[in-house]
């Protein structure tokens, strides 16, 4: 269907329960729905915003348009867990309903202060030219989920920013209030991170100037800037628009990126003895927009959004779209970022099967389905094709190439039943040691596929549309392979 500028900005309140509980029912019922990821309720979900540890439990927002499968007025929905992998959704909890956000509530961060939770947003308004103005916001949660948002907009951008000046990270540095927000440049529309300063949080904000990552050029812009500290080391996530792909390669329309440095000068907005490059995120299809927070113990975590701007999705015409990764706790060694299921996933544990495969068979289960957590050790130099959502004569499925003599590993989804976005290419591929052992935790929730690959050194993420009769999971050949297979509940 195609939307009307006046269909995606009609106001939530001419919309009718029934729409909603339709189109309610109608994700609740697609095959293709996931089952223990944090998925929209109905309609549209991007960016995770305000993640946060508040009041004894985890707090995550998504953007949502829940009146169908498009990019149209954005509210923040709520939900909230006590393990962060358990989420119960308390539904709305910023509405486009004032004249700082009335063109949507569009993404931010989320903070304890003073016993309360501050949400940070950008509030999007057009005028009846269509002219926008980016307003940063600022609102309270209390205890019973109440929200009340500052009368009064934070700050707006400078002369010297476009209209694209979104996503802040609202921060805490000796005392004082800071904010990273995504940012482009008025004079050569190149796209920073800027670095703003209070000390009073609800009045009083200066800006300080472009965060210097010592990279050339970020694209056009760049969008959803999170700093978070990793066992010790300064992390940049963002996303940059429009990137060289000879600066960092990348294979998705747009990447998310991050770069590491030894610390951050908030003074001279700047990461100090930062990495040369910066590294993509996730080397899979479909993540973008990931939130990381820090817990008061020093752990990070962070959370995707699997989905990209600009693109569209087999799910659209169902009216629902997009999905959430699982939650990841981060670490950092030998130069990089790993990644890994929180521990609280192995909960959803079912009854676990045992593999051990010496050679003989290729099938590991015939009716695995597509809601299983699959662990395997595959051993050096071995080359093969694991096809997880299989349909019996292995013409449909997602196929893992992997060549542990070379150090290779490919993920193709393009003989599935609704390959996707087949612009951006079928196949996405990342580079192992050589000649070495390869473990795989592979997570499946019916159109969603995470691998974390030799324990989070590298994920992949990606969406992917099988009929769900598909439910073989085999190699294409005997190969030598260890590991667990265990069915998981729904969260
Ligand atoms: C990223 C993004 C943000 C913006 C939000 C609007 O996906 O474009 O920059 O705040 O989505 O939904």
């Amino acid at each position: 269907m195609e939307w009307t500028r006046e269909q995606r900005y009609r106001p939530y309140d001419q919309h009718s329960a029934l729409e909603l509980l339709k189109l309610q029912r109608q994700a609740d019922n697609s095959p293709e729905q996931l089952k223990y990821h944090i998925r929209p309720t109905s309609g549209l979900l991007n960016d995770p915003n305000g993640f946060s540890y508040f009041n004894k439990e985890w707090h995550v927002f998504y953007q949502s348009f829940p009146f169908g499968a498009t990019h149209g007025l954005k509210s923040w929905m709520h939900m909230t867990s006590p393990d962060l992998v358990h989420w119960r959704s308390h539904g709305l909890a910023l509405a486009p309903d004032t004249e700082y956000d009335s063109h949507g509530a569009y993404s931010g961060s989320a903070r304890v202060v003073n016993g309360r939770l501050c949400l940070m947003y950008t509030g999007n308004h057009r005028d009846d030219d269509w002219v926008r103005t980016p307003y940063q916001l600022g609102a309270w949660m209390d205890h019973n989920y109440q929200v009340t948002k500052f009368d009064q907009p934070l700050f707006v951008n400078p002369s010297t920013i476009t209209e694209h000046f979104r996503d802040p990270q609202l921060l805490e540095h000796d005392g004082r209030f800071y904010a990273i927000i995504g940012s482009q440049d008025a004079e050569n529309k190149r796209g920073h991170i800027d670095l703003w300063e209070s000390d009073q949080l609800e009045h009083g904000w200066h800006e300080l100037g472009h965060v210097d990552l010592g990279q050339d050029d970020l694209g056009y812009m760049v969008e959803c800037p999170n700093l978070i500290t990793v066992d010790g080391r300064q992390v940049m996530i963002f996303c940059p628009q429009g990137l060289d792909p000879q600066v960092a390669p990348y294979d998705n329309i747009y990447p998310d990126m991050y770069l590491t440095a030894e610390s951050f000068d908030y003074d001279h907005p700047a990461m100090i003895n930062p990495d040369a490059h910066m590294q993509n995120l996730d080397d899979g299809f479909d993540v973008y927009a990931t939130q990381a927070m820090n817990t008061a113990d020093g752990k990070a975590y962070a959370i995707s959004w699997v989905g990209l701007p600009d693109l569209e999705y087999p799910t659209d015409n169902q009216n629902w779209a997009n999905c959430m990764s699982q939650v990841k706790e981060l670490h950092y060694h030998d130069g990089q970022l790993y990644q890994n299921p929180v521990p609280a996933i192995r909960d959803l544990r079912q009854t676990d099967q045992a593999i051990n495969i010496d050679g003989q068979v290729e099938t590991i289960n015939p009716e695995a389905g597509q809601q299983f957590e699959l662990n395997l050790t595959l051993p050096a130099d071995q080359t093969g094709t694991l096809h997880v959502a299989a349909k019996e004569d292995l013409s449909k499925s997602v196929a893992i190439n992997f060549d542990t003599q070379a150090g290779k590993l490919t993920i193709d989804r393009g003989h599935t039943d609704q390959p996707t976005n087949l612009d951006y290419g079928t196949s996405r591929t990342v580079d192992l040691p050589a000649h070495q052992a390869l473990n795989l935790d592979i997570f499946v929730d019916h159109s969603l596929i995470e691998v974390f690959i030799n324990d989070g050194a590298k994920v992949m993420t990606l969406r992917y549309f099988n009929n769900q009769a598909n439910q073989l999971l085999a190699f294409d050949h005997p190969v030598q392979a260890t590991g667990t297979w265990w069915p998981l509940s729904d969260m």
